[in-house]
């Protein structure tokens, strides 16, 4: 079997456009613009990388941008005290705290200070808690998560009743996208770096979601066949051949991979393009539950 590749760049664009259009119409009516704050702290290279493709993407939607950037020393104080004039401030839909804080700062605290209404990010604890609990929905999911269920059923995956492997508990993916799944009605196992008989697991899995962070961990004959695979990892891998010096690489072997799933998505334009579509998705929403 040679598997469909599914394409995530195609996809977030689709919801860019449909996110563009109904924050015009949300104007036309006489709506806000929605707007979307960004709080950069510290130089973390690839952390200034994402956010300024997010406020390209803003840009393009008809969205606002509001950014602030900290130094890596700022205090906790600082922080929450940003945020807490961005939840004042009526211009101001969603608040995207870039991940990771420089360390010494408490994370969860200023997740806890976003107002969960402008919580885009699905971060705030109160978020997350309601994402676990039965019959319980959250305002807002996280972005990478809600992008790779959107791709899946997308790429046709029944996911009730499914057997779901995640590999990877972080708290920006694997664990909410393991969540996500229960949601869903998949029965869910989560797998991580203390594992054992990793590779048997996965091949139980009709759904396989890699977000570990090793490249081309997950080989062919570890996937199912037939098998969903969504590809989450982005790895750079040394390769003379190209000009910067490496490429990219998922955490599954996608050639081998490609041969025994019915699906599965590239690295890159997979995963990757999916997270800034729901962030804008989630913005335009925000402003949305925030008229009258
Ligand atoms: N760092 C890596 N991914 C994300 C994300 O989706 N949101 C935030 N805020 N930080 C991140």
């Amino acid at each position: 079997m040679t598997a469909a590749i599914i394409d995530g760049k195609q996809v977030a664009e689709e919801i860019r456009e449909g996110v563009a259009k109904a924050v015009e119409k949300m104007v036309a009516e006489g709506g806000p613009r929605p707007g979307l704050a960004t709080v950069l702290v510290g130089d973390n290279p690839a952390s200034h990388t994402y956010v300024r493709m997010k406020r390209k993407a803003c840009a393009e939607a008809g969205i606002e941008s509001i950014h602030h950037e900290l130094p890596a020393d700022a205090t906790q104080e600082k922080v929450e005290g940003l945020v807490r004039e961005l939840n004042k401030d009526p211009k101001v839909h969603g608040i995207l705290v870039q991940l990771p804080l420089p360390a010494g700062l408490d994370e969860e605290a200023v997740l806890r200070a976003i107002d969960i209404e402008k919580d885009v990010d699905g971060f705030h604890p109160i978020n997350i808690g309601r994402l676990a609990q039965k019959g319980r929905d959250p305002l807002f999911v996280p972005c990478t998560p809600a992008g790779c269920i959107k791709l899946l059923k997308k790429a046709g995956a029944k996911l009730e009743g499914a057997k779901a492997v995640v590999l990877g508990r972080s708290n920006i993916v694997g664990m909410p996208a393991a969540l996500l799944l229960v949601k869903e009605n998949a029965t869910v196992t989560i797998c991580h770096s203390r594992t054992k008989n990793l590779a048997e697991t996965c091949r139980e899995a009709d759904v396989l979601i890699a977000a570990i962070g090793r490249a081309e961990m997950v080989r062919g004959d570890w996937v199912k066949p037939g098998a969903y695979v969504i590809d989450v990892g982005i790895n750079r891998v040394d390769d003379d051949t190209k000009k910067r010096g490496y490429r990219l690489v998922g955490d599954v072997a996608f050639e081998e991979a490609k041969e025994v799933a019915a699906a599965i998505t590239p690295v890159p334009g997979g995963v990757g393009p999916m997270t800034i579509a729901m962030l804008l998705d989630a913005t335009q929403r925000a402003a949305q539950r925030a008229m009258p």
